[in-house]
């Protein structure tokens, strides 16, 4: 059974129309991960699921049950904040405690799930201090730990790793996910994070101006994106777009750049584009899917690009260098000392199975 159930939800603000007729469905048991530019809804949505907001048209079903005219607190879910939202007055216990105080659960059990949330996120010798003498990343684990002693069916998260430093959103990534794992519930977490969204969630669902522009497993979206708009989004460095046109080969089509180069598609890719001969197509390629060409490489589907390279950025494992692509400045992901100065001519490979080609009129992609 689902555990959320929305039905052509809509909502506004005055003039401002935040949600435009989302429809989710999201199993018990699933990490889902809202995700999408800042200003496209995902906190709307968030806070319409747990009731802080009004839908203004479609249903909320929890468990089974619509819950559109429930309360907030009847409606069985817990949420962490963004900005953690820990009364500055109780002390760490007590802010713990207070969601199952406020339900009227015996003191010897609020005290068992106290100590064993505050034990599974490492700050049960936090417990008798007051929130202003705690860290951010410590704060961070009062507020989830508050959630997660209630025996909520959903978990919301609304971007609760945004405060802290690098290092702690890494670690406390991990613990989220792992928190997910022992406890097996339902949780949404919001964030605007692509990377964030990629590792934790067993089904992204990516927003864009109020609609869901679409979802599935974070490798099904970077895979297959449906749209240029996910394309771009998920992959960092963010994958190269390049005007192009389709053109015959000798047997297969060929992908033609402004600068008269001509990249061959295997075979396999182009029975979806038959007919499509002359059209002109946007071709994506990710950064990691060029690399220094090697002699007698001749694994199929990989082509020859020769490429002059006016910026190199090193990231450790790997280097970033910039070079112009028919009209538009691509980058690739090489190994660390495939290049090591601008201005340098290499040949790159591209991995021509893995490339994808946009209608340009629609932004879908075709193939
Ligand atoms: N209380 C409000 N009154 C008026 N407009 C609002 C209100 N809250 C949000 N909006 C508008 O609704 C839209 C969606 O906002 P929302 O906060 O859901 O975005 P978001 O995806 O969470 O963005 P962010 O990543 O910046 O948190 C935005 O255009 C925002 O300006
Ligand atoms: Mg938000």
């Amino acid at each position: 059974m689902s555990d959320l159930k929305i039905t052509a939800l809509h909502k506004y603000y005055g003039e401002v129309h935040a949600v435009k007729g989302v429809d989710l469905e999201i199993p018990a048991g699933e990490f889902t991960v809202l995700v999408g530019q800042s200003g496209c809804g995902k906190s709307t949505l968030l806070r319409t699921i747990a009731g802080l907001e009004t839908a203004d048209a479609g249903t909320i079903e929890i468990g089974g049950e619509v819950v559109n005219d429930h309360a907030p607190r009847d409606r069985d879910i817990a949420m962490v904040f963004q900005n953690y939202a820990l009364y500055p007055y109780m002390k760490v216990y007590e802010n713990i405690a207070f969601g199952l105080r406020a339900r009227r659960t015996p003191r010897a059990e609020i005290d068992a799930k106290v100590r064993k949330a505050a034990q599974m996120l490492a700050i049960d010798h936090l417990l008798e201090r007051y929130p202003r003498q705690l860290s951010g990343g410590q704060l961070q684990r009062v507020a989830i730990g508050r959630a997660v002693v209630r025996n909520a069916r959903l978990y919301l998260f609304d971007e609760p790793l945004s405060n802290l430093d690098a290092q702690l959103r890494d670690e406390m990534r991990g613990e989220i996910k792992r928190l997910h794992q022992d406890l097996g519930k339902t949780m949404i977490y919001v964030t605007h994070d692509q990377i964030e969204a990629m590792t934790m969630a067993d089904r992204i669902v990516l927003l864009r101006e109020g609609r869901i522009e679409q979802q599935g497993a974070p490798l099904d979206l970077y895979e297959r994106p449906a749209t240029r708009y996910v394309a771009g989004f998920l992959g960092s460095p963010t994958m190269n777009f390049i005007d192009a046109s389709l053109e015959r080969g000798n047997d297969a089509l060929n992908v033609r750049l402004c600068d008269g180069t001509s990249l061959a598609l295997p075979m396999a890719r182009t029975a979806k584009l038959a007919g499509r001969e002359g059209q002109r197509v946007v071709l994506g390629v990710r950064p990691e899917h060029m690399s220094r060409a090697l002699a007698g490489d001749t694994r199929s589907g990989l082509v020859r690009y020769e490429a002059r390279i006016d910026l190199v950025q090193p990231t450790g494992a790997r280097t970033y260098a910039t070079f112009r692509m028919g009209d538009t400045e691509a980058v690739a992901e090489l190994l660390a000392h495939d290049v090591s100065q601008p201005g340098e001519r290499i040949g790159l490979a591209i991995d021509m199975n893995r490339v994808i080609l946009i209608d340009p009129g629609s932004d879908a992609v075709i193939g």
